[in-house]
């Protein structure tokens, strides 16, 4: 592999385990949630400090809206706190914040701040930082199917033009490139509707941390198992 080839321009994050880590502290699952910032915290830093020019974290799925109603209000609060400070931190650290999901289901308060943080500009940004809100992998794609749908329909588009690369500027980020590198904690082995389209050649790497108890030094030992794979796309 070639060298540039060793660290990769784009890590993604399914932040898993929080609520068996609350569990194993005998703390209510919202305790796990408010440590796991801090572990997002850390891996924002640890990525800036390691070069990666995008990071997006699952922060909450589109079918985390089927849990406990008080666990969704906590997450949506959880989200409101980060965003009074930490998102401001970031942004004079010259880091850029973006948002993928359906937006448009989150509180009325939560996406206003979401559109006023994600249009702030930053000069060449050290890293991009991707928040996947009410995001779910199939529907970016039906998403995207229904924009060029209409867009073939009103005569913009030919049907016969929508390849591969038509249906990648219909996604909900289309600037940002596929994963090279998609870390999941918590133990689990499933990709758990993530980034379906966009990680056909993402390189998984699975840690047995719970999330809250993921550090720097993990994500350094992720970034280090990416460097000894062997991407060859279908190739010899
Ligand atoms: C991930 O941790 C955070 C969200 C899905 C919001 P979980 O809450 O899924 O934690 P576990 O998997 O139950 O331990
Ligand atoms: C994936 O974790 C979603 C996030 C981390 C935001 P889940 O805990 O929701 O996934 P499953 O239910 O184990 O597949
Ligand atoms: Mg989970």
């Amino acid at each position: 592999m070639k060298e540039e080839n060793r660290l990769p321009a784009h890590v993604a994050v399914i932040m898993d385990g929080n609520g068996r880590w609350a569990e194993k502290h005998n703390l209510p699952r919202t305790f796990g949630h408010r440590k796991g910032v801090g572990a997002a915290e850390a891996v924002v830093e640890a990525c800036a400090e390691a070069g990666i020019s995008y990071l997006t974290l699952f922060c909450f799925s589109s079918e985390n809206w089927n849990r406990p109603a008080d666990e969704v209000a906590a997450l949506m609060d959880l989200l409101r706190t980060y965003f009074k400070e930490d998102v401001r931190r970031l942004q004079e650290k010259k880091i850029r914040v973006l948002f993928s999901g359906r937006l448009e289901r989150l509180p009325d308060d939560i996406r206003q701040k979401a559109a006023e943080v994600s249009a702030v500009k930053i000069e060449n940004p050290r890293l991009t930082v991707v928040l996947a809100l009410s995001y779910g992998g199939r529907e970016e794609i039906a998403d995207a199917a229904k924009k060029l749908a209409r867009a073939a329909a009103a005569g913009d588009i030919s049907p016969d033009a929508i390849d591969e690369a038509a249906f990648s500027r219909a996604l909900y980020l289309p600037d940002v490139p596929d994963p090279d590198l998609l870390i999941r904690s918590g133990g689990e082995k499933r990709v758990s509707n993530f980034l379906l389209w966009q990680g056909a050649y993402t390189e998984i790497v699975f840690s047995e941390k719970l999330w809250p108890d993921f550090s720097k030094e993990d994500l350094r030992a992720a970034l280090n198992e990416y460097a000894s794979r062997n991407r060859r796309f279908g190739r010899v």
